[in-house]
């Protein structure tokens, strides 16, 4: 008889209480090896990262998409270090299991490698995140080989790159012609040589993600890029229906929360003004 595969846990230091095994980045690189998908989201509270954490989401970003869906910016690139250290602090305190990913915001990597590994060390020993993340290829391949070889594991970003939204203009698709998917692929393997644990693939067709998953040894991360990426993410606030003006066609719709709480909402206010709440038995 085969074997009942078991969940994996562990003991803490004293013994006493049994927690789940972290996630690492050498057991996403397994999951690749045997064929598991990963399964990530994004978080920015404690509150989300727990019920993430707790139904087995392996990798939890704290993502700059915090600018547009928590601070209302119009971009990520307003984010700054200190967002991301407060954020990643919070989500860390929700997460027992899952790997924290935290993102390195716009300017906080691109003026000297020596800044980028000050400002890493502090999403690391302030936040508390597992890894960052960064937007780039080629250009950014020195700090990330450095960053590496002092141990700060690094999780790429090619295709769409939010932060570059002044320069390319738009929030098109990439990789869609020849050249640019090229350098998309050339890009992921420089990455991958640099020491990166791990690359999301954003809005690339899905063509070009297989061709660049099956070039790589590391795990690719999709968030539209298709079925053949190792990986997928999504902001969660998309997929549970909470940010109703934004529709791109990756994004499926797991709830509709923005009108439920609205609902529920409306709902407590006409029971104040009714007198309804609170009840003989919600009193004291
Ligand atoms: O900031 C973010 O949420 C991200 C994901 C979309 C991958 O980078």
């Amino acid at each position: 008889m085969e074997p009942v595969p078991q969940p994996e846990r562990g003991r803490g230091a004293s013994g006493e209480r049994e927690r789940p095994r972290r996630v690492t980045t050498l057991r996403l690189r397994q999951m690749k090896q045997e064929g598991q998908k990963i399964a990530c989201l994004t978080a920015y509270d404690a509150l989300m990262a727990r019920i993430f954490d707790e139904v087995g989401i392996d990798v939890i970003l704290v993502g700059d998409s915090l600018g547009n869906v928590v601070q209302g910016h119009e971009t990520t690139i307003p984010v700054t270090l200190e967002d991301m250290i407060y954020h990643t602090k919070a989500v860390v305190r929700g997460v027992r299991r899952a790997l924290v990913v935290t993102d390195m915001p716009f300017m906080s990597y691109q003026v000297s490698v020596e800044e980028a590994f000050r400002n890493a060390g502090r999403l690391m020993k302030e936040g508390g995140a597992g890894a960052v993340k960064l937007e780039g290829g080629e250009r950014i391949i020195e700090t990330v080989a450095r960053m590496t070889a002092a141990g700060i594991p690094v999780m790429g970003h090619l295709g769409l790159t939010p932060q570059s939204i002044h320069q390319f203009g738009s929030y098109r698709a990439r990789g869609t012609d020849p050249k640019e998917a090229a350098q998309i692929l050339r890009d992921a393997k420089l990455l991958e040589e640099a020491g990166a644990f791990a690359i999301v693939l954003e809005k690339i067709p899905a063509e070009l993600a297989r061709k660049v998953t099956e070039s790589l040894s590391i795990p690719t991360i999709g968030i539209g890029a298709g079925v053949h990426c190792d990986g997928q993410i999504l902001v969660y606030t998309d997929m549970l229906g909470l940010t109703v003006d934004f529709h791109p066609r990756f994004v499926r719709r797991y709830e509709n929360l923005y009108e439920r709480i609205r609902q529920a909402v409306a709902q407590y206010a006409d029971d104040v003004r009714a007198q309804r709440f609170p009840s003989e038995e919600e009193s004291y």
